[in-house]
């Protein structure tokens, strides 16, 4: 098969992005000797941006990958990738920023990620399993020490991932690198209206608009068929058009595309991963996008581990800020 052709955003920080993710997180995660084979699968398949996490354990994986994607000629020089990782919660405070960079870096065996991310607007206690592991989270402080990292060129670009629109309007507050990313949960089952429109204010703001990221762009509409063709008699029932039955993972993609959003998308699967690459040569149809306003919304990861009574986040209502 053809390798696909995929177009490229320009971030705030006036890097390229390719507009369309391969994700690594997978729960439980195949084993390295497994996933190596995958991810080099992918890159083979046209993948050019990859998403990985301190959290989900494949920085390493992701660097054998591309070392061993470079010796087959795959690619021809590692600045050919995206790269993203994310600083995760334990890691949350200022000092402990670049610490934790340069670890995913020897992890990935690279001298600079094309995207670093704050996973969540969260900081846990290292090594604590009691019910006190949730600490103060300094916003604008651990943001100061991710431009420290852009500015000593470990990071091309910077960014956030799960804020909510208050959480984005306090770090501008004092931020001097604006956030090129917000990576969210994005999906037509959870439209992320808000934040589109924040995106878009904050066109006027910076010479570029944020851009959005967005995870899980199948599970949710999977689900969400499933259990509307099971429950037929539902009051909210929606007829699909047989198009939209055949295709309906490439049209879950090309909506977020469609947004102005870029899908981070994970399939281990040889023909799956290719067959998600195919949304840039074709149109949704009318019909398809009215069918798309009318689902119910729902945020499907609303992640109730962080809240805590003695914690920064007493509810769920505080942790988006009501962006539930
Ligand atoms: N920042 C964050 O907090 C955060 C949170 C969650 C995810 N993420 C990132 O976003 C990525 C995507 O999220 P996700 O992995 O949760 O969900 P996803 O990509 O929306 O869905 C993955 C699931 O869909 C299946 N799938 C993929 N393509 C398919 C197709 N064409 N037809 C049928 N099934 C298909 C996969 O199975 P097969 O593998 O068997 O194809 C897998 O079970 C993650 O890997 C991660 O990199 C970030």
């Amino acid at each position: 098969m053809d390798q696909v052709q995929i177009p490229e955003v320009v971030l705030n920080s006036g890097h390229k992005m390719p507009a369309i993710g391969f994700g690594t997180a997978g729960s439980p995660a195949p084993v390295a000797e497994q996933l190596t084979p995958i991810f080099i699968e992918a890159i083979a398949a046209g993948y050019r941006h990859i998403d990985t996490a301190a959290l989900y354990g494949t920085e390493e994986i992701v660097g054998q990958a591309v070392a061993e994607a470079l010796g087959r000629g795959l690619i021809k020089s590692r600045d050919e990738l995206f790269i993203t990782t994310k600083l995760w919660c334990t890691d949350a405070d200022h000092d402990l920023v670049l610490p934790a960079l340069n670890q995913s870096l020897r992890k990935l065996g690279m001298e600079y990620v094309d995207l670093y991310l704050i996973h969540w607007p969260v900081r846990i206690k290292k090594d604590d399993t009691n019910s006190n592991k949730m600490m103060h989270f300094d916003i604008q402080g651990t943001w100061e020490a991710m431009e420290d990292c852009c500015r000593m060129g470990l990071a091309k670009s910077i960014g956030v991932s799960n804020y909510s629109c208050a959480k984005l309007s306090k770090l501008l507050e004092n931020a001097t690198i604006p956030p090129a990313i917000n990576q969210v949960e994005m999906n037509v089952a959870w439209q992320q209206q808000k934040l589109m429109e924040f995106a878009k204010r904050n066109e006027y703001t910076y010479v570029h608009s944020l851009h959005w990221e967005h995870m899980d762009p199948i599970g949710v509409l999977m689900q969400w068929w499933r259990i509307r063709s099971l429950k037929t008699s539902l009051q909210l029932e929606i007829r699909l058009p047989f198009r939209f039955l055949n295709k309906i993972t490439s049209i879950a993609l090309r909506w977020v595309q469609d947004q102005g959003a870029t899908p981070i998308v994970r399939s281990f699967d040889r023909e799956r991963m290719r067959k998600n690459l195919q949304i840039f040569d074709w149109e949704l149809t009318d019909e398809e996008v009215g069918k798309m306003q009318q689902i119910p919304q729902q945020r499907a990861s609303m992640v109730k581990d962080f809240i805590s009574p003695d914690g920064q986040y007493k509810s769920l209502e505080e942790l988006w800020d009501g962006e539930i």
